[in-house]
């Protein structure tokens, strides 16, 4: 599952950055931004939930939710309530905070269950 969320998540960079850049200008493509999103915090909310074999971490749960807030965040710039350049570029901000936090607990997850 862990892996699904990373892979979304860079197609997620890749869709923003692109659309950002005027890259994406069809809308069909670009609405898939908005439903990998949903589907991007619902596997982060499960995939990075306690673990039985992990200790409890503040940055894990951060990775967790880190999805849920940047889609909420694009939500309402959707809906207008967020509107002009700096709104994007603080959601843009929140989408790479959250691929970094969701690297850094899947490698986390990865070692403590090799052992290491
Ligand atoms: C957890 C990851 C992300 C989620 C859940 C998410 C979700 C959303 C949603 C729901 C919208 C509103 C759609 C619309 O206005 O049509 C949006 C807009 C946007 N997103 Fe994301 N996003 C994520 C990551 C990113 C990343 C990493 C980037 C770029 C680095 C990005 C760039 C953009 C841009 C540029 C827009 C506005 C496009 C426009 O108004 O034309 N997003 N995002």
């Amino acid at each position: 599952m862990l892996i699904a969320l990373r892979i979304a998540l860079y197609i997620q960079v890749l869709l923003g950055l692109g659309r950002f850049f005027g890259l994406v200008p069809n809308q069909r493509i670009w609405e898939t931004h908005i439903s990998l999103g949903v589907i991007i915090a619902f596997l982060a909310l499960l995939a990075l939930g306690p673990h039985p074999r992990l200790r409890p971490d503040p940055m894990r749960t951060a990775a967790r939710f880190m999805p849920l807030v940047t889609l909420l965040w694009g939500l309402a710039m959707w809906q207008d309530l967020l509107v002009g350049q700096t709104m994007t570029m603080i959601h843009m901000l929140l989408g790479l905070i959250s691929v970094g936090l969701v690297e850094r607990a899947a490698a986390q997850q990865k070692r403590a269950l090799q052992g290491r």
